[in-house]
């Protein structure tokens, strides 16, 4: 287990919140598989670990863009930074395969910058947006 449910803080959007226990879900079982070294399993929960954060990052890009969340770019810059990594680390997977490099991602960049995202950056949209979406 990577995260659990307590180490990624509640904000004050109930879409927002399902979005991120469900990514904790996802993540959860992947790095069980990686932990596990388990390189089918890594190379289908990549599969599905990839469509999950897109769907996240893209959803509160558009929660944003309607609601014209005065730091909509600044947020979504820290949504694409994160995107390029998990592109890199997948690249890197596919060429190596190696559970090791992946593992040391999730428990290490991953795993902080999603606990300081959604404290900083969610938490604070999330205060903008309200519950009305
Ligand atoms: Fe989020
Ligand atoms: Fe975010």
């Amino acid at each position: 287990m990577l995260f659990k449910k307590t180490e990624v803080q509640q904000v004050s959007n109930a879409m927002m919140n399902m979005l991120h226990e469900e990514e904790i879900d996802i993540v959860n079982d992947f790095h069980d598989a990686v932990v596990a070294k388990d390189t089918k399993k890594i190379d289908e929960l990549f599969e599905v670990l990839l469509y999950d954060i897109e769907d996240h990052f893209s959803t509160e890009e558009d929660m944003m863009e309607e609601s014209q969340f005065y730091a909509a770019s600044i947020h979504k810059a820290e949504h694409d930074s994160m995107r390029k990594k998990v592109k890199d680390i997948e690249a890197g997977w596919k060429a190596n395969q190696d559970p090791k490099v992946v593992q040391n991602f999730l428990e290490g960049d991953f795993k902080s910058w999603m606990v300081l995202h959604v404290a900083r950056w969610d938490s604070e949209t999330a205060m903008h947006l309200g519950d009305s979406m």
